[in-house]
């Protein structure tokens, strides 16, 4: 695993949109098509709000990029303000030029969930995977909503979400009550599956779920350890949640070797 840590969650953001602007960029050039995985949450949304800028101010453009979205909740309708629908919708589908049709999550409203996390991994698998995967993590160490227990052998399929999870996203709703008990998402195996991963982390009450990320057992306790088994994962933090990290010295001396090599 590649472990990057920065200073702020600004420059988490910026870091993660540079890779994502880069692969936009060189796909589009060779006219290759690109399947971007995208995340929830409030980490990811600096990233959005880069990519929205880049596209108003520098030419990035979405045009033959599709997206899979990790998970939604089970029983709020597409238009729900808390759905991710209507969040992708809100914090960047709306804001650039990806073409109609392009954006995918599960659907999870008034139709059968079963057949519902199937179609999502066949849609995948139709467009011969995810290049990029972006991941934001869990105070439980979760991905995507593989809560603790998830197989690491998991496909799409419907999860429900642990009590610290309902807690940690109840700061969206009016009440913890009005938090979904259940989600549709991807499975740790259908993450896995992805050409490149890139997790993204900020803040002290990221840490643990971190350090177990990273250095920990693997283990369905930590979902997140199981990216350990992915050959190109990349850990973005900033220094609050690197800071149970036991080997950051080690982590920061390879970006510097790399910085050195590259220049
Ligand atoms: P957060 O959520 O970005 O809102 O902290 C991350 C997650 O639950 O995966």
């Amino acid at each position: 695993m590649r472990v990057v840590i920065l200073d702020n969650p600004q420059q988490v953001s910026l870091f993660a949109a540079d890779r994502v602007d880069r692969l936009v960029r060189e796909r589009l050039l060779v006219r290759q098509p690109l399947v971007l995985g995208l995340a929830t949450g409030g980490t990811p949304l600096g990233l959005y709000k880069l990519l929205a800028e880049r596209h108003r101010n520098d030419g990035l453009s979405f045009r033959g990029v599709e997206t899979f979205n990790l998970d939604e909740y089970v029983g709020l309708p597409p238009d729900h303000e808390q759905s991710y629908h209507f969040y992708m919708h809100d914090a960047l589908f709306r804001h650039v030029d990806f073409d109609t049709g392009a954006n995918h999550l599960p659907r999870t409203w008034q139709c059968d969930l079963s057949e519902s996390a199937k179609a999502y991994e066949r849609d995948i698998e139709q467009r011969g995977g995810i290049d990029l995967q972006i991941l934001g993590i869990g105070t439980d160490g979760h991905i995507g909503f593989n809560e603790v227990g998830s197989s690491l052998g998991s496909r799409t399929r419907l999860k429900t979400l642990t009590r610290r999870t309902r807690q940690d996203n109840a700061r969206y709703f009016a009440s913890i009550d009005e938090v979904p008990t259940m989600a549709l998402t991807m499975g740790i195996a259908t993450i896995l599956e992805s050409q490149s991963i890139v997790l993204m982390a900020t803040g002290a009450g990221k840490a643990r779920a971190v350090a177990g990320c990273v250095e920990g057992p693997i283990s369905a306790g930590m979902p997140a350890s199981a990216l350990q088994l992915h050959p190109d994962v990349t850990v973005i933090v900033d220094t609050d949640a690197a800071s149970e990290l036991l080997h950051v010295e080690y982590y920061s001396d390879s970006e510097r070797v790399r910085a050195s090599l590259i220049r």
